[in-house]
């Protein structure tokens, strides 16, 4: 599936998740947007911690928020972010962090990876690309 007006719809998805980041430490907004291969959709944002180590990712937000509603099968996660605007010039892609892509392993090593910046601008990775070697549940349960 690279259907670039699903992938778009998405990328709005994940844009409205980071609206509601809770981010007043690092001002590093970060939105993300899940589909179930059943085509139920699922957001987050980044919910931070005074703290810090307790603070959630947005990917990891939208996954839990699925399978904690019974859903495991995942087609796509998509992820915005970067600095709040105004506080800083950079700019640019967000990939998840390691512990998200780890994550996203757990639950299958096809699950598309869209790393936006705008809702043109965005890389279609899977994550066994960007996870290359994973430990995934295989190691475990065999
Ligand atoms: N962050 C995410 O939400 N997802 C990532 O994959 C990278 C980092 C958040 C965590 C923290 O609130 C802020 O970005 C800066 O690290």
């Amino acid at each position: 599936m690279e259907d670039k007006a699903k992938i778009q719809e998405m990328i709005a998805a994940a844009s409205r998740a980071r609206e509601f980041s809770y981010a007043p430490y690092s001002n590093f907004t970060v939105g993300a947007a899940l589909i179930t291969k059943s085509g139920k959709v699922f957001t987050g944002c980044n919910v931070e911690s005074v703290s810090y180590s307790p603070t959630t990712c947005a990917e990891r937000v939208a996954i839990l928020k699925a399978v904690s509603e019974g859903e495991r099968s995942f087609e796509m996660i998509v992820v915005i972010g970067g600095p709040r605007v105004g506080e800083s010039k950079a700019k640019g892609y967000s990939g998840p962090c390691g512990v998200c892509r780890q994550m996203i392993y757990e639950f299958g090593k096809d699950i598309q990876i869209i790393i936006a910046n705008s809702l043109d601008e965005y890389y279609v990775h899977d994550i066994s690309e960007l996870f290359p070697l994973g430990f995934g549940p295989d190691h475990l349960l065999g």
